[in-house]
């Protein structure tokens, strides 16, 4: 192909990717115990993948409250932020940019991952019928129900807003080029969005505009903490119903959520269609009304080929497209899809906790 939009390169505030193949924030769930440290290991992962135009960390929880999944690695104490730096020096050796996704669970939590306590959430509205996954007292994995949450005051949501900004500032002293805010998916900045999630009454629920405060709240820490508003992307998840998050209303929520962090002026907007299986259609003049609304970046994920990413590209509603689980088994993604060759299939069994086997084993092409 001679003029192949799959690897133009695009200028993102001051990084200049060199291509549009993104990949998206995964979950691997081999922090190191305790303390939930990253590793070399996931230093070596996230090198392999260095290729992208753009890496996205897994979601790194900002405080102990934010944390919802075993071994699934934090950003808040010295030893994580050591730890990450040995990702984003690798990444960099390699030739890559990585940001990193900065996670609250809210209330997908268990309380047997907080000390005990129960999980926080806009609303003590549990999420019914979700899993989290936790450490048996034997130390082998299990999946429970998420607690109960209790519904936050509003001087502890000003903590939160908080400790979104200091997470931003130990991003950027991890060496992260930039943070993604994880307000998909059904986590907390999502808990307080849809209106299926949150029935508070005060300033942060009911109104659209009430519901808006904690994302917009939230994003400007993370400006500040950064320093600069192109080193912030927010992840949303409009029309998926992950985790029990439902808007009545997701087409004008999250048109006016995309209008307003545009005037905030982050550098990317990415769009979560799908995860897992749950992948609703998203109608194009959905699409288009983002595109509209929002003058920064605009990226898409959920089971994109080479042949829909390019597509996408070419009618001009993205600028940036995430495959997730074909990194998973090809580090090499942008070589194979620039050949069209074949990819390698994941194995499910390693996605989550284990060692080195399904996370750093998969070969590059030459030599697969
Ligand atoms: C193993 C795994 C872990 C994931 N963890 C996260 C995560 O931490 N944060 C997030 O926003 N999305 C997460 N996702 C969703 C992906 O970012 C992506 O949106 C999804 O896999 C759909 O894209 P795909 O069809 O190209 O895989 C995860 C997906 C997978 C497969």
């Amino acid at each position: 192909m001679t003029h192949d939009p799959l690897f133009q390169p695009l200028q993102l505030g001051a990084l200049k990717l060199p291509n549009r193949v993104l990949m998206p924030p995964m979950t691997r769930s081999r922090a190191a115990q305790p303390g939930d440290v990253p590793t070399a290991l996931m230093a070596e992962y996230y090198a392999q993948r260095a290729s992208a135009g753009l890496i996205v960390s897994e979601g790194t929880w900002i405080a102990p409250l934010g944390k919802g999944y075993a071994r699934t690695p934090g950003i808040h104490t010295q030893a994580q932020i050591d730890g990450w730096r040995l990702v984003t020096e690798a990444v960099h050796a390699a030739g890559g940019r990585i940001f990193a996704q900065l996670w609250h669970v809210g209330r997908l939590s268990h309380s047997s991952l907080l000390g005990g306590q129960a999980p926080v959430s806009s609303s003590a509205v549990q999420a019914e019928g979700v899993n989290v996954f936790i450490d048996n007292a034997d130390g082998t994995p299990g999946f429970v129900q998420a607690s109960k949450p209790r519904a936050l005051d509003e001087a502890e949501i000003a903590e939160i807003v908080e400790q979104y900004r200091q997470a931003a500032r130990n991003a950027m002293a991890a060496g992260f080029d930039g943070v993604e805010l994880h307000a998909a998916n059904g986590y907390l900045v999502n808990q307080f969005l849809d209106s299926g999630a949150n029935d508070r009454t005060d300033r942060y629920g009911g109104s659209l505009e009430n519901r808006l405060r904690f994302l917009d709240e939230v994003t400007r820490a993370l400006v500040d903490g950064t320093g600069d508003a192109q080193r912030v992307g927010v992840r949303l998840a409009p029309l998926t119903t992950l985790n029990g998050c439902v808007d009545d209303d997701p087409v004008t929520t999250y048109t006016a959520a995309a209008k307003r962090l545009g005037e905030i002026g982050i550098g990317y907007l990415h769009i979560a269609e799908a995860d897992w299986d749950d992948a609703p259609d998203m109608p194009l003049d959905f699409k288009q009304q983002l595109r509209a609304v929002f003058p920064g970046v605009m990226v898409y994920a959920g089971k994109y080929t080479g042949e829909r990413a390019r597509r996408a590209l070419e009618e001009g509603w993205a600028d940036l497209i995430g495959f997730g689980r074909p990194f998973v088994a090809n580090p090499d993604l942008p070589a194979r899809l620039r050949i069209d060759a074949p990819l390698a299939e994941h194995e499910r069994a390693t996605l989550f906790g284990g060692d080195a086997r399904g996370l750093t084993d998969y070969p590059a092409l030459a030599t697969a």
